[in-house]
């Protein structure tokens, strides 16, 4: 079949897009968020966010403690086009007016992945606009350069519900893994603690907000994982289940808020190690240093304090995205997006659905041992 979609020759695109401001919509429904924003990329890189809608389905998926993948790819179809409308509304803006448009791609459940990916190939065909295939992660990787002048390179820590990593980020598809989850991801541990504890879902905001009324965590003595080791690596699988066994015996309030301290403590305290380690060697290699923290879990207050008191003692500048772009949102895409189409990153038309995506897939095919920690709820 003819194809008349001839928008997607990287050269064309990266000559055409170079010098110029780039509005671009972005569509996300990797999960239980449909998100759509519309974000302008300056020529100088820095990025204004002219519209960002989040239709959240955490009450549909509330009943079952986590997200149903079924009941999440037919919310997404029936909310797509009215988030959408409502956010070139917002932008003011016609979807004529856009240059282009960014849909996730992947990782992320593909029923979801396939509405929200749908959807912006119609809107790149309808309106011959060149469309780009992004990966979640890359999104969330970009996320901070949202709220602020984020210059690359920099080390991330990417904690969210289904993937906790430390990343070195020289650009755009240009990042290298310096470590992963060896089993849970973090957002996935604060989720199955939290259940474990009867506080429903999502977990992470529920027992941060728990936590705040706690007396004294320390009297809980939670396991540290993988001590003896050198790398990056996390694990928070014992965590989970000595946190689990210590719900079960609790009986007050004060117990049960000492507990989420405890377990907050102990997550904030692992990520800061393993952002220590990572520091150490990434700063082997760059002048410019700056640790910045992306994903739900970035959202977390003592996550936050921890990182930065941290990045600080090493000599790090520390960048966090504003709250509402730490969690599942849209307009990290169309950011994602926007860079990528300034690049001539354009995608095919054809460009498939991704269920497993991993930002750096020459070390995740080279290093398969390391599970990708995509098995939380928000997974
Ligand atoms: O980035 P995100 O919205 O979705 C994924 O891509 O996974 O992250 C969601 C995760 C959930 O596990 C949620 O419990 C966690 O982020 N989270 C938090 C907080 N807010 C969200 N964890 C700890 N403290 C929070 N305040
Ligand atoms: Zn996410």
């Amino acid at each position: 079949m003819e194809n008349s979609y001839d928008l997607s020759s990287e050269a064309a695109a990266g000559k055409a897009f170079s010098d110029q401001s780039l509005t671009v919509l972005g569509i996300e429904t990797s999960c239980d968020e449909t998100a759509a924003s519309v974000v302008r990329l300056s020529p100088d890189g820095s990025a204004e966010v002219l519209s960002s809608i989040i239709h959240s389905q955490i009450e549909d998926h509330q009943a079952y403690g986590g997200v149903v993948p079924e009941i999440a790819a037919r919310s997404h179809v029936e909310m797509i086009e009215g988030v959408a409308a409502r956010t070139m509304t917002e932008a003011g803006l016609g979807y004529g007016e856009l240059d282009g448009v960014g849909a996730t791609a992947g990782p992320g459940l593909v029923g979801g992945v396939m509405v929200g990916l749908g959807f912006g190939k119609a809107v790149a065909l309808a309106r011959g606009l060149p469309f780009v295939a992004v990966n979640h992660l890359e999104g969330h990787a970009v996320s901070a350069r949202l709220g602020a002048r984020v210059d690359y390179p920099f080390l991330l820590l990417l904690v969210s519900g289904g993937h906790c990593q430390l990343l070195e980020v020289r650009g755009i598809g240009d990042m290298s893994r310096l470590g992963t989850t060896i089993d849970d991801a973090a957002g996935e541990a604060f989720d199955k603690i939290a259940k474990a504890m009867g506080l429903g879902y999502p977990g992470g905001p529920a027992l941060e907000r728990l936590a705040a009324a706690a007396c004294d965590g320390s009297r809980f003595e939670l396991p540290r994982a993988l001590l003896g080791r050198k790398d990056c690596d996390f694990s928070f699988s014992g965590l989970k289940t000595a946190a689990s066994r210590i719900a079960q015996t609790l009986t007050s309030d004060q117990d049960r808020a000492d507990l989420a301290d405890a377990v907050q403590t102990a997550i904030a305290r692992q990520l800061s190690e393993r952002s220590d380690r990572a520091m150490a060697d990434y700063a082997e290699r760059h002048q410019a240093r700056t640790l910045v923290v992306a994903g739900g879990v970035a959202a977390n207050g003592s996550v936050r304090r921890v990182l930065e008191e941290t990045a600080a003692r090493r000599g790090f500048g520390f960048i966090a995205p504003p709250m509402a772009y730490c969690t599942d949102n849209a307009a990290m895409i169309a950011l994602a997006g926007a860079e990528r189409l300034r690049l001539g990153l354009v995608s095919d038309i054809d460009a498939p659905a991704r269920p497993r995506w991993p930002l750096d897939e020459a070390r995740a095919i080279a290093d398969p041992v390391h599970r990708t920690g995509r098995k939380g709820a928000k997974a």
